[in-house]
């Protein structure tokens, strides 16, 4: 094996002997400054001649995170110049519109494209049927039609599940003995898209996981002629504990049982797939995997599978968990930030939304 005959197959072992570089910190420029001696390793590759630069490395690197890659997702609360804090979201406070209003305006200024919207409802508004997602003068329609006139080139992403509606917290209608009912939640959904793309929602973001939701609401749109709306369907969203912080935002925290009859089995990577297609073929314009991180396997194959537009959403309890890691100086905040959101895309989403976009945004500038 370790033969110096010339032919090339050297070896390891050939650098017995050789003095070992120490461990001291040494320039990057320093770290290919073998000279090619006699008793150098002839390999055929030497992979670390194209890192030896950040010139270099930003040559080849495959993967490059902008912000228009990202989507900012926001709370809004009723009522006038008000921000309430979200105890494990820090920096993420409900805003009522006006101050929603600077927001946006901050965030389309930093090159987001878009913003998600979220109610937190007064608790008086909500009831069993989720009634208060069908007016047109709701919290939500107000909000779209205040931030299209002030910017109209801002994406405006409007959920659609009724969970910030029901007193129980579930996302669809439920019968007295506690089912959740698909196909009269999807009547209730699709009007409900219907009344947000009227406001003037540019996307639409179903993200109840009822059966048939897509294609109804895709019904809902054109037979109301809003034929430009886009659906942006969260196709693989998973049961999980990491939406607690979100829960807390929104009170929306299921006041019995769980949603493990409609969101997705953690176990489940082929299903995602289905769920996929079935978006797809039913009229989806884009499809969403959440959460992000523990799901990077999904994301990837969804984006194998489709030519669809793959979104990510990195939830509350992923932010959460490196606000709290950070804020005890335990991490670095803004390079693990920028390195899961670059993990996010390399993985195969196109689009991230985020509760970091600002931040991210920020510091994607200034690099
Ligand atoms: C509700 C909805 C949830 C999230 C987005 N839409 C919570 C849930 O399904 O209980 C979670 C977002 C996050 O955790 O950041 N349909």
């Amino acid at each position: 094996m370790a033969q110096a005959d010339g032919s090339g197959q050297s070896t390891v072992l050939e650098t017995s002997g050789r003095a070992i570089a120490p461990l001291s910190p040494a320039p990057s420029e320093d770290i290919q400054g073998d000279p090619p001696t006699a008793e150098g390793m002839h390999l055929s590759a030497r992979p670390r001649r194209l890192r030896r630069t950040a010139t270099l490395r930003r040559m080849v690197a495959e993967t490059v995170l902008t912000p228009a890659d990202l989507i900012y997702p926001l709370f809004v609360i009723d009522g006038v110049n008000e921000t309430v804090p979200v105890a494990a979201m820090p920096n993420c406070e409900r805003r009522t519109i006006d101050r929603l209003l600077a927001v946006a305006t901050e965030v389309h200024r930093l090159g987001i494209p878009a913003i998600a919207l979220f109610p937190a409802l007064d608790p008086s508004l909500k009831d069993e049927r989720g009634s208060e997602a069908l007016k047109e003068s709701g919290l939500i329609p107000r909000a779209i039609r205040a931030l299209k006139a002030a910017l109209p080139d801002l994406v405006l992403i409007a959920d659609v599940a009724l969970d910030p509606y029901t007193t129980h917290g579930h996302d669809g209608l439920v019968d007295d003995r506690g089912t959740i009912l698909n196909d009269p939640t999807v009547a209730v959904l699709a009007e409900m898209a219907r009344v947000l793309a009227a406001a003037g929602a540019d996307v639409v973001a179903p993200s109840d996981m009822m059966d048939g939701r897509v294609g109804a609401i895709r019904a809902a749109l054109d037979g109301a002629g809003f034929y430009e709306t886009s659906i942006m369907a969260y196709s693989a969203k998973y049961a999980s504990a990491y939406y607690g912080p979100f829960r807390d935002a929104l009170g929306s925290a299921p006041q019995w049982g769980d949603k493990r009859t409609y969101q997705m089995d953690p176990a489940n990577g082929r299903e995602a797939l289905r769920e996929a297609q079935l978006d797809g073929a039913e009229g989806a314009d884009w499809l969403m995997v959440k959460p992000a991180l523990a799901y990077l396997d999904v994301v990837t194959r969804l984006r194998q599978e489709t030519r669809l537009p793959v979104a990510a959403y990195n939830v509350s309890g992923e932010y959460a968990m490196v606000k709290a890691a950070a804020a005890q100086g335990w991490i670095d905040e803004r390079a693990v930030v920028l390195e899961t959101l670059l993990a996010m895309k390399r993985a195969g989403a196109d689009s991230i939304l985020t509760y970091h976009a600002m931040d991210a945004a920020r510091w994607l500038q200034e690099a």
